[in-house]
């Protein structure tokens, strides 16, 4: 079999490593991947925006199955686009990606469905949000409505903070069209972790629970990145919790979805905020998370390929997915100044050295080659990956394989994990 994968992060290149290991991927091709892709996959120069490309690449090789990576292709519409051209493709198709890509969308498909999830109003108009936001007092959360890269969304310990927020994001348009609405809600406490899923319109199946580390800095402190670390299985999430959450948000989301006659083929993530024993959904987004990829995709035992196959097929219900009983975790090797201002294109020493296996494993994401040497090229350089029986010794693992990797000042968080610690 033939696979494309489309995208360039450390997601990627744990999706390239998982597919990789399927017995019947022949060939796995990325576009465009980065530098530690090229060792599972062959890596082709094709934005993941350049859907034209992307096709003719796809319908001249003959590629029997695409896995898109990211979000942004999928609310573009590549997947209906693949659809049309009769080429099978993993994700949901444009309408469905509005999970993701419309916060509007979103929120008013929990409140219709009864979905728990933080009290919302939704505004066009910068003075009315502004107005409301007087009203409720602080804290309180402003979230640009449409995809914004990850950095749409202020938590705001101020009233002022947050109506400069509204500001930024509708006035200074700071993230295009993206800003043209906003939803402003009601701050929620507890705990956060993720659930990601499998989804094939009829069955939706979790996968193990994990959960991101987004403050840049120790406990949990300073602006939100991407994601500094990921552990998995989150203890956080009680077999208790598991259960409230299929029944109260999984397949209601799934029932929701199917009321709206919306066809969800692909991974919904559910971003959760946990507290009493009860989760509300912060956010769904609609592929794998970056960097919980990096935790769940090592544990998963069942061949992805099969998986992906049973979820095109919508057989996903006879398919027993099975994982290993191991805890992994994950740090982020970040660029100094990330998620600000920081630098790029310092060279990177150490990752050839790492004896890398399958319990110890370097997810690149920002990175580059110049002249067959190892440099940085983003906020989020890579991810060193360990897998342990307990998480005492998984932390101590990956920051082992961290230490052996340098390049100049470099960013990360010392305490991913911790919170799994006090709780295991
Ligand atoms: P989102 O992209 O919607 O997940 O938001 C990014 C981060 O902002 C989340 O992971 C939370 O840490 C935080 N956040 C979002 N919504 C809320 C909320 N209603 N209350 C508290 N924190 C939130
Ligand atoms: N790690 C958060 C995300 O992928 O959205």
């Amino acid at each position: 079999m033939k696979i494309l994968l489309i995208g360039s992060g450390g997601r990627e290149n744990a999706l390239a490593w998982k597919l990789a290991k399927s017995s019947k991927v022949e060939e796995l091709f990325i576009a465009p991947g980065n530098p530690g892709t090229a060792e599972f996959a062959k890596n082709i120069d094709f934005k993941s925006d350049d859907q034209k490309s992307l096709l003719e690449f796809a319908l001249k090789e003959k590629i029997d199955i695409t896995v898109v990576g990211p979000e942004a292709p999928l609310a573009a519409g590549i997947v209906d686009l693949f659809k049309e051209n009769g080429i099978k493709i993993f994700g949901p198709e444009k309408l469905a990606a509005q999970l993701e890509g419309s916060k509007v969308f979103a929120k008013n498909l929990m409140e219709k469905y009864d979905i728990p999830t933080a009290e919302y109003q939704s505004f066009s108009d910068p003075q009315k949000a502004a107005a409301y936001i007087r009203e409720k007092g602080a804290p309180i959360v402003v979230k640009a409505e449409g995809l914004a890269a990850g950095k749409g969304v202020i938590v705001a310990q101020k009233v002022e903070e947050a109506v400069n927020a509204v500001e930024k994001i509708m006035i200074d348009e700071k993230f295009g069209e993206a800003g043209e609405q906003i939803v402003v809600e009601e701050y929620l406490e507890g705990e956060e972790a993720t659930i990601l899923s499998f989804c094939d319109g009829e069955t939706i199946i979790p996968m193990i629970p994990s959960q991101d580390h987004k403050p840049a800095y120790d406990g949990g402190k300073g602006p939100n990145t991407g994601g500094m670390g990921a552990y998995a299985p989150a203890p956080v999430v009680t077999p208790e919790l598991m259960e409230y959450f299929k029944e109260n948000i999984m397949q209601k989301t799934l029932d929701a979805l199917k009321s709206e006659d919306i066809d969800f083929k692909g991974i919904i993530y559910f971003g959760l905020m946990i507290k009493n024993g009860e989760a509300k959904v912060l956010e769904y987004n609609v592929r794998f998370g970056d960097p919980e990829a990096q935790v769940v995709l090592p544990l998963l035992k069942t061949d992805l390929v099969e998986i992906i196959e049973a979820v095109l097929e919508e057989n996903l219900s006879e398919k027993n997915i099975e994982w290993l009983d191991k805890k992994a975790l994950c740090v982020v090797m970040a660029s100094g100044g990330y998620p600000i201002k920081y630098e790029v294109s310092k060279k990177i020493t150490g990752v050839e050295d790492l004896k890398q296996n399958d319990e110890l494993i370097v997810f690149q994401a920002g990175t580059k080659l110049i002249n067959e040497e190892l440099y940085t090229a983003g906020g989020r350089v890579l991810a060193v990956t360990a897998l342990a029986d307990e998480f005492k010794e998984v932390i101590e693992k990956a920051y082992t394989g961290v230490e052996k990797i340098h390049f100049e000042d470099y960013h990360i968080r010392s305490d991913i994990g911790h919170k799994a610690l006090t709780k295991a």
